[in-house]
């Protein structure tokens, strides 16, 4: 009897920890193992799915590159992220499908007004994990320059790479006007909002072999 309770006990507390523990999700297609999170966009369920890869480990205070993937419902025209959790003073990665392929352009903005082409950070699109069908539209991409960043004057942040980290996102129905261009004008989201990373889920030690694949 006691020994049953313990196993049931031993089971229910498994079960809370992998439950309140990070969503780690491994794509077949890039290779990665991605941080992820679900955010709502609607109050039906309906979301767009952030994930993150970086480097393992990861020098204390170092910039570090990170692989972004993007899983948004076709109704999403493009899905930004702002890697320093508002939309001012931060890089801002812009991602949208054009058919077969994807899009990504860095932006910053230091006012809500549209933001511009910012060259404190570069974004490649990657040859795999680009994709869509009936539903849902992905695009992956590696940044270099968007886990560390100036923020207002000689400020610099950089993200944690073995904790939390509040980022922001934004996105329009409306897709850019010229969808084959990374310097496209968009026009304003339709819903914006905040969320917590989970970083520390988010390593990978074949990071640049898993890079140089994907390319
Ligand atoms: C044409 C492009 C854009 C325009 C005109 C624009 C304009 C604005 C405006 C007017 C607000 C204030 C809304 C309010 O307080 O209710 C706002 C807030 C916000 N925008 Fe944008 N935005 C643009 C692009 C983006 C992009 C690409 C992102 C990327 C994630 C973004 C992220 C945010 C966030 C997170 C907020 C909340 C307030 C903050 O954190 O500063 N925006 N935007
Ligand atoms: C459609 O594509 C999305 C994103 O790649 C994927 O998550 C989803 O499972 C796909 N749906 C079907 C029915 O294949």
């Amino acid at each position: 009897m006691r020994w049953n309770l313990g196993l049931t006990c031993a089971a229910a507390l498994s079960g809370f920890v992998s439950e309140a523990s990070a969503d780690v999700y491994r794509d077949p297609d890039t290779g990665f193992s991605f941080s992820q999170k679900d955010v709502a966009i609607t109050t039906n369920n309906n979301h767009i799915t952030f994930r993150i890869a970086i480097p393992s480990p990861v020098p204390a205070n170092q910039p570090y590159d990170a692989v972004i993937q993007i899983v948004a419902p076709n109704t999403a025209g493009w899905v930004g992220v702002a890697w320093g959790g508002s939309m001012t003073n931060n890089p801002l990665l812009i991602g949208w499908t054009n058919g077969a392929n994807g899009v990504v352009s860095v932006r910053r903005a230091t006012a809500h007004t549209a933001p511009t082409a910012y060259s404190g950070a570069t974004a490649q699109v990657f040859k795999k994990g680009v994709k869509s069908n009936g539903t849902h539209w992905q695009v992956t991409a590696k940044c270099t320059g968007c886990t560390s960043f100036v923020t207002t004057g000689s400020n610099t942040k950089t993200l944690n790479p073995a904790g939390s980290n509040r980022l922001a996102f934004a996105y329009s129905r409306t897709k850019p006007s010229q969808p084959g261009s990374d310097s496209s004008p968009i026009n304003v989201h339709d819903l914006f909002n905040y969320w917590d990373h989970d970083f520390a889920a988010a390593g990978n030690a074949q990071f640049d072999d898993l890079v140089k694949g994907n390319l």
